[in-house]
């Protein structure tokens, strides 16, 4: 018995009627109608319809009796057509139906712990623990078939271009991409351990001291980080290098990769090229750094209009060197009190002073001509409603990135269907991080523009950077960077950023020392191929992309991982674990 060339159940159409087929696959459902037995078989390209008659074929019938839900079989039958007004539109096959002469069950299936083919979608745990069941719906089936396809045309796509394919190792040396490293110990040296890479970062620029001009990879990447829907621990890259190319280069070949994707995979056209923000006007008109352009609103920078005022919200903040931003909400005079209590919730809620709103409480702490200005330097028309924020700058502006989304939803601003790309760039070499230290933006391997070197030492926050993002509809999609390919320009970043020279020479020491044999210019990107499938199959879901993918809580539910070892494993590597940590059971989710 073979059935490996056999048809696809969801592929018998009409004109395949009379033909004799040999189908190989699940039971999606039994109906036993008295005499005849309907059954529908699912394979993953989808269902057909089988009848099984006593009066033709008895020996079928009998043994169809005993079939449940996915059990595995063999039917052999000949495809005709359904009865007049017996066809089932909703069904690609719904013309025809086999009807079976002989049937073999092949294995047999206990209950499984949630329907297959049911409308409403399983309780996550439930599909993790189970995902090879999971895995069998039609929807996930889709999923991993646009996945396949993504590899595919991307792969083509670069070989097109001249890029090469080069694998990099999984056991490495830490890169800094500003996450935690998972580690690995060694065996064979105590005391020492591997880091599984977090991108293959410093390999990818080393292929270019190595000549391979250009290169790509569909490369894994680990990240010990708190999870998010669209953040997972162990993702997939896109990584890709080139040697001699500027910013115009990589946002060419990526633009037309895109393109490729979105023409092949979904019949859409992407418009081109992609408009470009930088990082400031970003965050001043969208209030963050992957801005959601599928609505118009914008934010403005009302500081001006009120840099006089008397009214105390505003001028407090002011004077303690914040900023005073609004966003004007199209007709939204009709928002109700409770509307814009749960809006300054949300203010506050995100570590906001507060919000307010003209007309509202500030009404009467503003001239009349005060009001003017603020309308104007908002962009407000008739009817519309301002909400204010004035804070730190960072602050507003993340405050005013969330009202601005959550009045987008909330009043249908948001066009669905949309495609709306944009690249990030300028982004600046350094930031500020939580604790107020100055720590890079990108990544320490990151260019910095010429024209801005000289402030590198004395305002180092206002040195532009070679470094740009790629977003769509509210996601960052990619990230990358022209490269610093001269040593001692290497060399002063890092310090810059607080690193001893001996961390420097212990961590970077092989880079710097590459740097020294003749280095190409070169610079890249790495777009998340996760996120990429995500957008083009419609889920907001990361775990949805993924076959085998961990909880939130970075359990994977399916395998128990992860697992205690066997001690002697542990005495192998030379670990001992500490007493407090000995694990009993993994918390269930
Ligand atoms: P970066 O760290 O910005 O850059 O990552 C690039 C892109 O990878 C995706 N991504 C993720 N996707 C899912 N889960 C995660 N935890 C996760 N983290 C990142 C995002 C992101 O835009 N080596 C540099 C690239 C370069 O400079 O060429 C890098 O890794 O889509």
């Amino acid at each position: 018995m073979s059935g490996f060339s056999a048809p696809g159940c969801g592929t018998l159409r009409a004109a395949d009627v009379g033909r004799r087929v040999e189908l190989y696959g699940w039971v999606a459902r039994r109906r036993d109608h008295g005499g005849l037995i309907f059954c529908d078989l699912r394979d993953r390209s989808g269902r057909v319809q089988v009848t099984f008659n006593p009066a033709t074929a008895p020996a079928a019938h009998a043994t169809a009796e005993g079939l449940r839900a996915e059990y595995v079989v063999r039917v052999g039958g000949t495809v005709q057509r359904r009865p007049e007004g017996s066809e089932n539109r909703a069904l690609a096959t719904g013309e025809v139906e086999v009807a079976a002469v002989e049937l073999e069950v092949l294995s047999v299936s206990r209950t499984p712990p949630f329907p297959i083919d049911g409308e409403r979608e399983p309780e996550e745990s439930v599909r993790l623990r189970y995902r090879y069941l999971d895995l069998r719906r039609q929807r996930m089936q889709h999923i991993l078939e646009v996945r396949h396809r993504v590899n595919r045309i991307t792969r083509d796509y670069f070989d097109r271009l001249g890029f090469r394919e080069v694998e990099t190792p999984i056991l490495t040396k830490a890169t800094p991409e500003g996450a935690r490293d998972f580690l690995v110990p060694s065996r064979l040296y105590p005391g020492r351990f591997y880091a599984l890479p977090q991108s293959p970062q410093q390999m990818k620029q080393l292929l270019m001291v190595a000549g391979v001009q250009r290169y790509y990879q569909i490369a894994r990447c680990l990240r010990d980080e708190d999870l998010r829907a669209d953040r997972a621990a162990e993702f997939t890259q896109l990584d890709l290098e080139c040697s001699f190319c500027d910013e115009e280069d990589i946002f060419e070949v990526i633009e037309g990769w895109i393109a490729e994707l979105w023409r092949e995979i979904l019949g859409v056209e992407v418009a081109r090229p992609w408009p470009r923000l930088s990082m400031s006007e970003s965050l001043l008109r969208y209030g963050t750094d992957k801005p959601d352009l599928r609505c118009e609103l914008e934010i403005a920078d009302v500081g001006e209009a009120v840099a006089r005022t008397e009214a105390r919200v505003l001028r407090s903040a002011l004077e303690a060197g914040g900023v005073a931003r609004a966003l004007a909400v199209p007709g939204g005079m009709d928002m109700s009190r409770r509307e814009l209590a749960e809006l300054e919730a949300l203010a506050r809620g995100a570590g906001g002073a507060g919000l307010t709103w003209l007309p509202g409480p500030l009404d009467r702490h503003l001239s009349l001509e005060e009001q003017a200005r603020l309308q104007e330097a908002a962009g407000a028309r008739p009817g519309d409603r301002l909400l204010l924020v004035a804070d730190r700058k960072r602050r507003a502006e993340r405050v005013m990135g969330l009202l601005r989304q959550e009045v987008a939803r909330r009043r249908g601003l948001v066009k669905e269907g949309a495609w709306r790309f944009c690249w990030i760039y300028p982004m600046m070499l350094f930031e500020e991080d939580d604790q107020g230290n100055l720590t890079y933006g990108h990544h320490p391997f990151t260019r910095p523009m010429e024209q801005d070197l000289h402030l590198v030492e004395e305002r180092p926050y206002e040195v532009r950077a070679h470094a740009y993002d790629f977003v769509c509809n509210g996601y960052e999609l990619g990230s990358g960077s022209l490269r610093i390919h001269d040593r001692a320009l290497q060399e002063r970043v890092f310090e810059i950023l607080g690193l001893e020279a001996e961390t420097i020479r212990s961590r970077f020491g092989h880079l710097l020392e590459a740097f020294e044999y003749g280095v190409p210019p070169h610079g890249g990107i790495a777009p998340g191929l996760d996120r990429i499938v995500m957008l083009l199959c419609g889920t907001d879901n990361i775990r949805d992309v993924v076959a085998f993918p961990k909880t939130q809580s970075m359990q994977d539910l399916m395998m128990d991982a992860p697992s205690p070892v066997d001690p002697a494993q542990l005495r192998e590597l030379h670990i001992q674990v500490a007493p407090e940590a000995v694990s009993g059971a993994l918390p269930r989710p």
